[in-house]
C-alpha cells in the first residue's frame, strides 16, 4: 500500500533521478567536447615527444640540456598517456551489446589514477582474463564501477591506502567484480543504510547520498546483485555479481 508519505518520497526520488539523468546528459556532452579537445592536443604532444627524442639521440648535447630534454620528454609522455585515458573514458558510444568487463575497469582505473595518486592511494588490479562477456552497455558498467571506486577514494582522502579491483567468474553464468579498499570502513549503524537514497556521511554539498542507490538500481536492472562487507577500521569491500551473456 502506498501512503501519501511514500508518494511524496517517490516524487522526490524521481525528481532527483531526473536531475541526475540531465546531469549525465551534460556529462556526455562534456565528454564529446573534451574528446575533441584531447584529440587536438595529441598532435602537438607527439611532435614534442619525437622532437625531444631526436635531440636526445644527438651527440655532444651538454649534460644540463639533456636533463631538461629528458624531463620535457617524460612530461609530454605522461600528458599523452593522460589524454589517451580521457579519450577512452569519454567515448560514449552506445555499446548496446556486450561489455568487456576488464577493459571497462582498465578505462576507469586509468582515468582515476590522478585522483588516486593525489590521495596517496595505490591502485591494484587482479583481472581474470578468461571472463565471459556481459550483456551490458559499457557506459552503464563504467558508471557502476566509477561510483563505487570514487567512494573508496573519497574514504581514503586523508590517510591514503590501497584499492584493489578483482574480477572472476565463479561459474560460466556469472561475472564477479570486487572493489576493496583499506579505508576507515563503515560503522555497523551506517552499513545497513548506505544503499538508501540520500544517506550520506559527507558534508552538505559534498555528496548527495544517491551514488549507491543509483548503483544498486543499475545493477539490479541488469539482473545482478551488489553486496558490501565492512567494519569500522577494517576497510570496505563491494562485490557486484552480473549475469554473463550466452556463450555459443
Ligand atoms: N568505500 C567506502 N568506505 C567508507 N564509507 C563508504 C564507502 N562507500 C560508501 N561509503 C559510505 O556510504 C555513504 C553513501 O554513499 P553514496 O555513494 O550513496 O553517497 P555519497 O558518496 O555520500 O554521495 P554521492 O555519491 O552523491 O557523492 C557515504 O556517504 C559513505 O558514508
Ligand atoms: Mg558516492
Amino acid at each position: 500500500m502506498t501512503t501519501p508519505e511514500d508518494r511524496h518520497i517517490d516524487g522526490e526520488i524521481s525528481h532527483e533521478l531526473l536531475k541526475q539523468l540531465a546531469y549525465n546528459e551534460k556529462m556526455a556532452e562534456l565528454g564529446r567536447i573534451s574528446a575533441g579537445v584531447v584529440h587536438e592536443l595529441n598532435a602537438p604532444l607527439s611532435v614534442i615527444v619525437s622532437a625531444s627524442q631526436m635531440i636526445m639521440r644527438e651527440e655532444g648535447v651538454p649534460e644540463f640540456v639533456r636533463e631538461m630534454i629528458e624531463r620535457i620528454n617524460a612530461e609530454a609522455q605522461r600528458l599523452s598517456q593522460m589524454t589517451r585515458g580521457i579519450l577512452n573514458f569519454s567515448s560514449h558510444e552506445e555499446t548496446g551489446g556486450d561489455a568487456d568487463v576488464n577493459l571497462t575497469i582498465d578505462f576507469v582505473l586509468d582515468f582515476l589514477c590522478y585522483e588516486a595518486s593525489r590521495r596517496g592511494v595505490s591502485l591494484m588490479r587482479n583481472l581474470d582474463h578468461r571472463l565471459p562477456v556481459v550483456p551490458v552497455d559499457g557506459n552503464v558498467l563504467k558508471q557502476i564501477v566509477i561510483n563505487i571506486t570514487m567512494n573508496a577514494l573519497q574514504a581514503m582522502e586523508h590517510e591514503g591506502g590501497r584499492l584493489l579491483v578483482e574480477t572472476s567468474s565463479p561459474n560460466s553464468s556469472e561475472v564477479c567484480i570486487v572493489i576493496a579498499d583499506t579505508g576507515p570502513g563503515i560503522a555497523a549503524g551506517s552499513l545497513s543504510r548506505i544503499f538508501e537514497p540520500y544517506f550520506t556521511t559527507k558534508s552538505p554539498g559534498e555528496g548527495t547520498g544517491l551514488g549507491l542507490f543509483v548503483t544498486r538500481t543499475l545493477v539490479e536492472n541488469l539482473g545482478g546483485r551488489i553486496e558490501v562487507r565492512s567494519a569500522a577500521g577494517e576497510g570496505t569491500s563491494f562485490t557486484v555479481v552480473l549475469p554473463a551473456g550466452e556463450s555459443d
